[in-house]
């Protein structure tokens, strides 16, 4: 699970089968062998360690030495001192509860002043999409894809020493959390639903106010402590209740959030390429849209879609498949 560093890692190791730690160790590894164009932990060590002192910097971190280097004072706390970011990628969480945007907007726009105050009443400042609007944030994310295959997006997290924003949950993608300044304690248990996929099995959809409580009286499956420059894989559907340890230093972290290509996608792409056929776009009458009309156009419709499947040519298809993997962005990239 913890990819960079073993801090706090073995504490609750017996909760979870050694195979299963094994199996997972294995499966970050070949992960990061090609998400982040790294083969060894050093070499993941030093890209966090680059990419802190960058964003150390963009973000005003005053104790980023890295960013004098790296930054510039041109990127000097631009994104929360100047209110660069766009105001619907800001959000204000503190115990899992999201502020109202106008907490933190002026006229529809991010106002700089109401997030330092927010900030400094304990808040969590979430500045989403940095991929949007930080070039060298956006080369990190076009690699990756590149890489992988996979559409992701960056998040960062500004919390304020001691507090914690966003409480247990799961999300729908794995994470890569590359901790930037102070330190984060990740309690994590194994997933409640295998594999969630967009809105599929999302845990607010499929919440149950017993969850907490029960998570809370099992003790997390495994805790990782999360220090300056380093990472760690999350993968998709674990649950995770993150918070800021050190009671001096603020964290910061960032998380890349990696959408893995599932079959789901193989299978949308298969079908949506029957658009090029005529008969795929013919009219549906009105008077069929119900009763047993319907029911013979679906007949109709899955015959000759299994047609349409069986004749492709495999390996054009898998070309093209590759070109939109690398290339294409999805919904929230
Ligand atoms: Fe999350």
């Amino acid at each position: 699970m913890n990819t960079s560093s073993t801090a706090g890692a073995d504490r609750s190791s017996d909760a979870v089968a050694s195979t299963d730690v094994e199996q997972a160790e294995r499966e970050v590894r070949r992960v990061l062998a090609f998400q982040l164009g790294t083969t060894t932990r050093s070499e993941l060590d030093d890209a966090a360690a680059s990419l802190r002192g960058r964003v150390s910097a963009l973000l005003g971190d005053p104790s980023a030495e890295e960013g004098k280097t790296h930054g510039g004072s041109a990127d000097r706390g631009l994104l929360l001192e100047t209110g660069c970011v766009p105001a619907d990628e800001i959000a204000v969480v503190s115990n899992g509860a999201a502020l109202h945007p106008d907490r933190h907007r002026t006229a529809g726009r991010t106002d700089p002043a109401k997030l330092r105050s927010l900030y400094e009443d304990g808040h969590t400042i979430r500045l989403g999409n940095l991929q949007r609007v930080v070039p060298f944030l956006a080369d990190v994310s076009r690699s990756i894809q590149q890489e992988t295959g996979y559409s992701n997006y960056l998040h960062a997290f500004v919390t304020p020493p001691g507090r914690q924003g966003l409480l247990h949950h799961w999300d729908q993608q794995m994470a890569v959390i590359v901790q930037i300044t102070g330190s984060k304690r990740w309690q994590l248990w194994r997933p409640m639903f295998p594999s969630p996929m967009r809105e599929y099995q999302e845990s607010f959809r499929v919440w149950d106010p017993g969850f907490i409580p029960r998570w809370e009286a099992m003790g997390p499956d495994l805790e990782v402590d999360l220090r300056p420059g380093q990472s760690l894989l999350l993968p998709r559907g674990w649950v995770h209740n993150p918070h800021a340890l050190d009671s001096e230093v603020r964290s910061i972290h960032l998380t890349f959030a990696i959408r893995e290509r599932t079959p789901v996608w193989v299978a949308e792409k298969l079908v949506g390429g029957v658009i090029e056929k005529d008969a795929f776009r013919r009219v549906i009458l009105p008077g069929d849209i119900g009763g047993h009309r319907l029911s013979q156009h679906v007949r109709e419709v899955r015959q000759a879609l299994v047609e349409h499947l069986a004749g492709l040519d495999v390996d054009d298809f898998a070309q093209s498949l590759h070109r939109a993997a690398v290339s294409e962005r999805e919904y929230t990239t």
